[in-house]
Formats: structure tokens, sequence, C-alpha cells
């Protein structure tokens, strides 16, 4: 990956449940730009690369809308695909037992920031809020 840690969005951006923050990351190898998410559940911050899976779609149907309507899960606009927000596994769907790819992020004071190492999507983070 050739990013540098930087601030994704604050953690009070961020509402359990609610409406994730997108952003870009720039990978090297292969070179591309990879859209990811991070959201709040259950007073925590987690971050998974915006891919399904099932076919690699971004899960949200609008702007940052990646939780169903309970927000205990969040679900793939294309097929409905369920996915436990705190690890990413999803739980229902036609990829049952496949997992979001998470990316590492850390918090600092009100920050969430995207780690800066090439290993750190696909290590899981998360950080209490
Ligand atoms: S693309 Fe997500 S469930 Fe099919």
């Amino acid at each position: 990956m050739a990013e540098t840690e930087r601030v994704i969005c604050r953690v009070d951006e961020l509402k359990d449940g609610g409406l994730a923050v997108k952003f870009v990351v720039s990978q090297s190898e292969p070179a591309r730009d990879l859209p990811c998410f991070a959201i709040a559940f259950d007073g925590a911050v987690y971050a998974y690369v915006n891919s399904c899976p099932h076919r690699g779609t971004e899960l949200d149907w609008q702007a940052g809308e990646v939780f169903e309507e309970t927000g205990l899960y969040l679900v793939c606009a294309t097929h409905g695909a369920l996915f436990v927000p705190n690890s990413g596994l999803c739980v229902d769907g036609p990829c049952h037992g496949a997992r979001l790819r998470p990316v590492a992020i850390n918090i600092v004071g009100n920050d969430v920031v995207l780690s800066g190492h090439s290993s750190d999507i696909g290590n899981h983070t998360a950080m209490k809020t």
C-alpha cells in the first residue's frame, strides 16, 4: 500500500449503526484504489474494503448506507448478504461464511486514522471509542 497514515474522519462523525464514512486507499501492488468505509458499532470503530465477497460490488445502496434497518448488520445492496459489523463475517446470503476485508485503523484523540503499513489490509483492527 502506498498510503501513509492519514485521518479518515473524526470519531464523533460516526454513529453506532449509522452512516459509514467512505474513503479510498491507494494500493501499490497491484496498483489500484480501493473503496473503503469506516463504521461505528457497539462503541467501537471498524473499517473495511467496500467490496462484497460475492461479486465485488460496493455494499452501500446510497452513499454510506451500509447498515440494514435494525443497525445490527451490514447489508450488501446488490443481493442482500448480511455481515456482522465487528468481524465482517457474512452470516446470510450468497457469500455465507466469507468476510469483508478489514482495513487497519487507529483512534488518535478524536480522529480515526488509517494505518500506513502495507500489510494492514487484511488484518483486522477495531478500536474502542
Ligand atoms: S454482490 Fe453482495 S450479495 Fe451479491
